[in-house]
């Protein structure tokens, strides 16, 4: 029996992030989880752990990193050993803990915005210039594209120690291709500038579309590279914040794992419990069945766009939950973000806190059911017709 995504819990319980951030009447389409409960296999572990009834210090097992490193190999014939694996509390923490160890004063860190906000706030907390390399933006009847800008790339890695990439990229939804992938590894190793590969989104994949770990791509690069990747996005179990650093380099690896500890990152238990469900396999048919009805979102999204509301320009996300939409060419005046939350009542993500290309934009999150997901968007369409 294929996994009914079309009705999900009652979320407007205190605390909840996403349903109780603005009041009442307004629709939440903005921080990124979905309203779908957890497959049943990571309940089951939770539960099971709950009813042992001791909650007591966990550590990551090195079952658990064999687990990982198993997936890793099933996925995408990675072939990592497990004590190249390390646990997070998430992969904000992860690059986070990586700017922290690996950054160079003077030199920068290196991101191709519009991208997620997390990455516009390490500068901040370590205290390195941030180089933006703004993706290349073209429209084509009412479809956005963003390419790399090769030229400032190549120009701009001389300046940096660290490339924060965000493949699949949150929120345009591009996966970048092998050959995109390569190229960018190569000019990060030739100006010597590790590569952290946030890969969070990696399994959410839409229509057949394939994911290649940066890593993976040669040996020479897995040894530039730190992998972060989490069953949190994939398995919508955010809240538990477990994540995992893939480290091939040794030297690398010992000092991230040094950082980890003079840190005092640990993982909750609970983390670790889902985390080793979530990678067993256990929960790979409800995903299959789940990114089936995300791209049945992602294909409603666009034809009603498309339709209802010709004048906006939308992407068309090959991974994650989060689709990417251009006011810029409407009637709107000011902030698209504020005048939907008022008029709409639809609270979205403001397109300004991925950085200044994201002006006039907003990012919508399509992991909720259709029945919302059309809610939201009528909203925004008769909102809109009013102007
Ligand atoms: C690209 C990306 N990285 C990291 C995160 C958050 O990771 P965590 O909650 O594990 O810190 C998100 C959440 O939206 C994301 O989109």
């Amino acid at each position: 029996m294929p996994i009914n995504f079309d009705t999900v819990p009652n979320r407007r319980i205190p605390g909840d992030v996403k349903w109780t951030s603005y009041p009442k009447d307004v629709l939440p389409m903005w921080v990124a989880d979905m309203d779908f409960p957890a497959p049943k296999p990571i309940l089951d572990a939770l539960r099971k752990a709950v009813s042992q009834g001791v909650l007591g210090y966990q550590m990551p097992s090195k079952e658990l990193y064999g687990t990982v490193a198993a997936r890793m190999d099933r996925l995408y014939k990675w072939k990592i050993k497990p004590e190249m694996v390390t646990a997070v509390t998430g992969i904000v923490s992860g690059f986070n803990i990586a700017a922290r160890a690996f950054c160079t004063p003077r030199k920068g860190i290196l991101v191709q915005t519009p991208v997620y906000n997390e990455f516009l706030a390490v500068k901040n907390n370590v205290g390195i210039p941030q180089i933006d390399i703004p993706l290349l933006k073209s429209v084509e009847g009412n479809i956005l594209r963003y390419e790399i800008d090769w030229d400032l790339f190549e120009k701009r890695a001389k300046k940096a120690s660290i490339f924060l990439l965000c493949n699949p990229h949150n929120p345009l939804g591009i996966i970048f291709s092998r050959k995109e992938l390569t190229r960018l590894a190569e000019i990060c190793i030739r100006n010597d500038v590790l590569i952290v590969s946030d890969e969070i989104h990696s399994e959410l994949l839409l229509d057949d579309t394939k994911f290649t770990p940066m890593a993976k791509l040669s040996s020479e690069i897995a040894k530039h590279t730190i992998t972060l990747i989490s069953p949190s996005k994939t398995f919508n179990v955010p809240g538990l914040f477990c994540g995992f650093a893939i480290i091939p380099d040794p030297d690398l690896r010992e000092k991230y794992v040094k950082t980890v500890a003079r840190l005092r990152i640990h993982v909750a238990s609970l983390g670790l419990v889902a985390a080793r469900a979530a990678f067993s396999g256990q929960c790979d048919g409800w995903l299959k069945d789940l990114r089936g009805y995300l791209t049945e979102n992602r294909n409603f999204l666009l034809s009603y766009v498309t339709e209802y509301m010709p004048e906006v320009r939308t992407t068309i996300p090959q991974a994650t939950y989060l689709g990417w939409l251009d006011f810029t060419s409407t009637a709107i005046q000011g902030s698209a973000f504020e005048f939907f939350r008022e008029k709409a009542k639809v609270a979205l993500s403001e397109g300004r806190i991925f950085g200044q290309e994201g002006e006039g934009h907003v990012r919508i999150n399509f992991g909720t059911t259709r029945k919302i997901l059309e809610q939201g968007l009528d909203r925004m369409r008769t909102a809109l017709n009013k102007i």
